[in-house]
């Protein structure tokens, strides 16, 4: 898969599932950018690249606010010149059942997990119109086919979904091109963070038996962000054990 020489930023990615695709679109010659609200996570993650050869900066930014997405791509175009690959990755949890959902927690999440894709895709845009080549690639979830206790999550992925369509008709012909990836269970501090029984129970209905590594889904975003994806357009990619076909009996 060809990224090389590319400029990519990961959202979110100090940790977890970013951090992931981060290293992989750097193994595959990426140039790529770390961002998070966590300095120390950043610095950590830059540091794994950069020894491992990679070329990185890290740059810390809360995503929900459109000023400093702003300042975030201004520091990318001054570091670089260009911006190729956009990998729209933040995500946050606070589930709760429909009726005793605190409106507090409802806002928090469309904003960090579906507004920050909107503000970002849009300042990514101006940059892939202006060179008639871009990626975009979103990390929804499997449970954009809804979840229980989870009515603020999965709007907010189900939303995810809906962008991308969008984008992927409203772009394609300036050559760029808007993918993305459902996951399922991934072991990441995310998931690490629901109670232990909820965690075998999820795990228990899983078709494929286990918990899916933050690296199976780097995979796919590898595929979706690299020259070699350019016919492929508007696509949900799950990579869930198979949750997203139903329960394991
Ligand atoms: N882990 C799973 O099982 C799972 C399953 C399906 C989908 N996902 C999705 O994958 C993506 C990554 O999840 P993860 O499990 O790696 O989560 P994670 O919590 O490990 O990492 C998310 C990162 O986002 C950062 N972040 C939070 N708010 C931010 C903000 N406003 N601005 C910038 N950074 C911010 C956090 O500091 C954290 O480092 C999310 O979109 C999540 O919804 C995860």
């Amino acid at each position: 898969m060809n990224t090389k020489g590319r400029v990519a930023l990961i959202t979110g990615s100090a940790g977890g599932i970013g951090k992931a695709i981060a290293v992989k679109l750097s193994q595959h010659g990426a140039k790529v950018i770390i961002n998070d609200v966590q300095q120390e996570k950043i610095d950590e993650t830059v540091a794994i690249i950069r020894e491992a050869g990679g070329d990185v900066i890290g740059i810390k930014s809360d995503i929900t606010n459109k000023t400093e997405v702003q300042e975030m791509f201004a520091q990318i175009i001054e570091s670089y010149g260009k911006f190729d690959i956009l990998v729209n990755n933040v995500g946050i949890s606070r589930d709760a059942l429909i009726v005793k959902m605190e409106e507090e927690d409802w806002d928090k999440v469309l904003n960090t997990n579906l507004k920050s894709y909107f503000l970002c895709t849009q300042e990514a845009t101006k940059h892939f119109i202006q060179q008639e080549y871009g990626r975009i690639i979103n990390i929804s979830s499997r449970a954009w086919l809804g979840g229980f206790g989870q009515a603020n999550y999965s709007a907010a992925k189900g939303g995810v979904v809906s962008l991308t369509r969008t984008c992927a008709i409203e772009l394609a012909k300036y050559n760029v091109t808007a993918n993305c990836i459902a996951p399922g269970l991934i072991d990441t501090p995310l998931f690490r963070s629901f109670r232990q029984d909820s965690q075998e129970r999820l795990l228990k209905i899983q078709p494929i038996n286990r918990i899916g590594q933050p690296e199976e889904v780097a995979n796919a975003a590898v595929f979706f962000a690299s020259d070699d994806s350019g016919y492929v357009t508007g696509q949900i990619l799950h990579v869930c054990g198979g949750k997203s076909l139903g329960a394991r009996w």
